[in-house]
């Protein structure tokens, strides 16, 4: 994608990657809309970065993420850069005799479910406009399973099979679909701890990096991927899959 003159709607912008790719998109000079719940992070975030633009949306239900594409498409005609980016993680624990799945069916719907209608009902909008990009953030959870939370790495593998169905679709428009595979990086996704964690990367050196890809086009047959993830998304071809895999099984054990 080119690195400025775009509209882009950020879904997750009130924090995290999606707040850090925003306001480094918005100072290369984009249109940036950020979505997401927490009104008070809108205004916070829109009012530090002058010209965003922060638009409420809870992507937790069908109607709310119809609501919220209604609103997108009446208001953004020019829109052609789509970051779905929000999303949601837990754990759940299938030897307990009772299996909360509460928090999974919530992650369903906002890691897979919300991107699947967000993005086909902004599609036609995209396809209208000379030069576009459908992007997904998905994780490098979606190469090796993570045993302690198994619906949210599957989520993300979900995502990572989808866009590369969609990548093929769409591959005679003009829009170009682009996978965001994070590592474990500084965000309160896990809980607060996360945020000042130092084996998580630091959200500045993710965001940089995220940014210097998609200014030098570098994505690698549409994947963004910084280094620390590769280890991981090349893990079954590395040979080095059982040794992850083993690795994040001692977290649960
Ligand atoms: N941090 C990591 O280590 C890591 C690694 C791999 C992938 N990722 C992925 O990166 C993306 C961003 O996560 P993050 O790490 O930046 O965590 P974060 O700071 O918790 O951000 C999550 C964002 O999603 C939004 N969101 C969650 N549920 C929503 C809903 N129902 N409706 C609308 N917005 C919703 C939140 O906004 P509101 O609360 O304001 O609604 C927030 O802006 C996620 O897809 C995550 O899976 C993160």
């Amino acid at each position: 994608m080119k690195i400025s003159g775009n509209c882009i709607l950020i879904t997750g912008g009130t924090s995290g990657i999606g707040r850090g790719l925003a306001e480094a998109l918005h100072a290369k000079g984009n249109k940036v809309i950020i979505a997401g719940r927490r009104q008070n992070l809108l205004d916070e975030v829109s009012g530090q970065n002058p010209g965003m633009i922060g638009v409420a949306a809870d992507l937790g239900s069908s109607a709310g993420v119809e609501a919220f594409a209604g609103e997108v498409k009446a208001r953004f005609s020019d829109l052609n850069v789509l970051i779905n980016n929000a999303g949601i993680a837990g754990l759940e624990d299938y030897t307990a005799d009772s299996v909360d799945l509460s928090r999974a069916y919530d992650t369903i719907q906002t890691n897979i479910s919300s991107v699947v209608q967000l993005s086909a009902a902004l599609l036609p909008t995209l396809r209208a406009q000379p030069h576009a990009t459908l992007a997904v953030t998905t994780s490098g959870l979606a190469f090796v399973p993570y045993p302690p939370g198994p619906v949210y790495g599957a989520t993300k593998a979900f995502m990572h099979n989808w866009l590369d169905a969609l990548r093929v679709q769409l591959r005679k428009t003009q829009v170009e679909v682009l996978e965001i595979a994070p590592p474990y990086v500084q965000t309160e996704l896990g809980g607060p701890r996360q945020a000042s964690d130092p084996r998580a990367m630091p959200l500045k050196d993710y965001v940089d990096e995220v940014v210097q890809i998609l200014e030098s086009n570098s994505a690698e047959k549409g994947e963004v991927l910084v280094e620390r993830v590769k280890p991981l998304r090349w893990a079954e071809k590395n040979g080095e899959y059982d040794k992850f895999l083993d690795m994040f099984a001692s977290m649960h054990d």
